[in-house]
């Protein structure tokens, strides 16, 4: 058997088992297998060579893991850059980020081209900094909103990336195309809560991308939508990073629909 999984403290809510299940189950992979391996943070670096020793052939990381287990493997350049590791290739030990790709894949499904547009970020955090890598590399201006606005700043500084700290009202004259929300406002059991400082009026016309996907439609995406824009969920995020992980652990390209029905349906 050859067996993968997520790690994470908790890990219990992760919806990444039925996803890669449901691919493997679509290929015929009757020989593969993903679990939910709950490791408390102080243990880490002893698991990992646990996992390893028992042949287990790579894992997801989840929070609080991403940024420790950069120092216990041979992460590449962009995980380095990004500050974060979220697969592991145990068989190697070598390491990447997907989110940047799985955020940047989705983008390119919904036709959205950020090379030189305007693109407004909400939060600072660790969903944060792997967008705003790869916005930066493909070219966009950035403007970064956060409660905590140093923080904002010390992410721009500690990727090398340029771009503007801003308060909401400087980001709604700014003339944004996409608005990408990275904060957990909104997240269920949150639903009526808008990462949008509702005082602001919202700016007409933008498309609001949101890493939520539970609920399905937050509030800030309906902002957009009665503002004449168009709102995307993170549920094709959650799904490509995995099918980047999933094919960097198989060789298999992965069934992409079936992992984005099984995700539907859990939700
Ligand atoms: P993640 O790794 O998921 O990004 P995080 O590092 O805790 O999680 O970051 C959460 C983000 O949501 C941060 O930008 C945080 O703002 P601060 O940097 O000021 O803490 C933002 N956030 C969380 N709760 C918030 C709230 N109630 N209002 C505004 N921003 C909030």
């Amino acid at each position: 058997m050859n067996i993968v999984g997520v790690i994470g403290y908790p890990v219990e809510h992760s919806l990444s088992p039925i996803m890669h299940n449901a691919a493997f189950a679509a290929l015929g992979m009757t020989d593969w297998r993903y679990d939910k391996i709950a490791i408390p943070p102080d243990i880490l670096a002893h698991s990992l060579k646990t996992l390893r020793d028992n042949h287990i052939v790579g894992v997801n990381v989840t929070v609080p893991h991403k940024e420790a287990a950069l120092g216990l493997v041979y992460a590449d350049i962009l995980a380095q850059r990004v500050g974060a590791v979220n697969t592991i290739d145990l068989r190697t030990n070598k390491a990447t980020n997907t989110d940047v790709g799985g955020f940047m894949d989705d983008l390119a499904a919904n036709e959205i081209d950020v090379t030189g547009a305007k693109v407004v970020v909400l939060g600072a955090g660790g969903a944060a900094r792997a967008i705003v890598y790869g916005l930066s590399e493909a070219g966009a201006q950035i403007g970064i909103v956060n409660r905590t606005p140093e923080r904002a700043r010390e992410l721009f500084r500690s990727l090398a990336a340029s771009g503007e700290v801003m308060t909401h009202q400087q980001a709604a004259a700014w003339g944004a195309s996409l608005i990408v929300n990275c904060t957990s406002v909104g997240m269920y059991p949150n639903g009526e809560a808008n990462a949008w400082d509702m005082s602001v009026p919202f700016p007409r016309g933008v498309t609001v991308y949101d890493t939520i996907y539970r609920p399905a439609r937050t509030q800030l995406m309906e902002l957009a939508e009665v503002n004449g824009g168009h709102g995307i969920n993170g549920m094709g995020m959650l799904v490509r990073q995995g099918a980047a992980a999933f094919k960097l652990w198989t060789g298999v390209e992965p069934p992409i629909e079936v992992m984005f029905a099984t995700l539907r349906g859990a939700l």
